[in-house]
């Protein structure tokens, strides 16, 4: 039954075409990236670095900061005047750094 097989080739295509946009929303975001954009959009210093850095750190008052690593920003927290107020552990500086390079795309 050769048009059977391709009309149920063809049902899975079109399933998979309707799922992709499912798939892609929350395939990008991973949790760490995700518990990142918590910190970088509200919890850093209680206000998030996007509060200088800009909402998708592309630069506001302070430069672009998507894509940097993480001893880039630990180097500003420990000796940058204008950030010393933040406080984060190693592993919230990986989360805001997962964040800022999916924000780097
Ligand atoms: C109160 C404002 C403020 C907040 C909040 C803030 N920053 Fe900054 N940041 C600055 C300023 C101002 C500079 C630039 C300092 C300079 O050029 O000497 C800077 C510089 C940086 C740089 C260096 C950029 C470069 O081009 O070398 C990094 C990385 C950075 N910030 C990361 C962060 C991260 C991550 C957060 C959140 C955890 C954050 N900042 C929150 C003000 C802020």
């Amino acid at each position: 039954m050769r048009f059977l097989k391709i009309s149920k080739r063809a049902y899975i295509a079109i399933l998979l075409f309707l799922a992709t946009p499912v798939f892609a929303g929350t395939a990008e975001l991973s949790p760490e990236a995700a518990a990142g954009k918590i910190i970088f959009e509200e919890t850093a210093g209680d206000v998030g670095c996007s509060a200088c850095h800009g909402a998708d750190g592309q630069g506001d008052s302070a430069p672009a900061i998507t894509g940097m690593d993480a001893d880039s920003i630990r180097d500003q927290l420990d000796y940058n005047e204008d950030m010393t107020f933040i406080e984060l552990t190693d592993e919230e500086i990986d989360q805001v750094v997962a964040y800022l390079s999916f924000l780097d795309h």
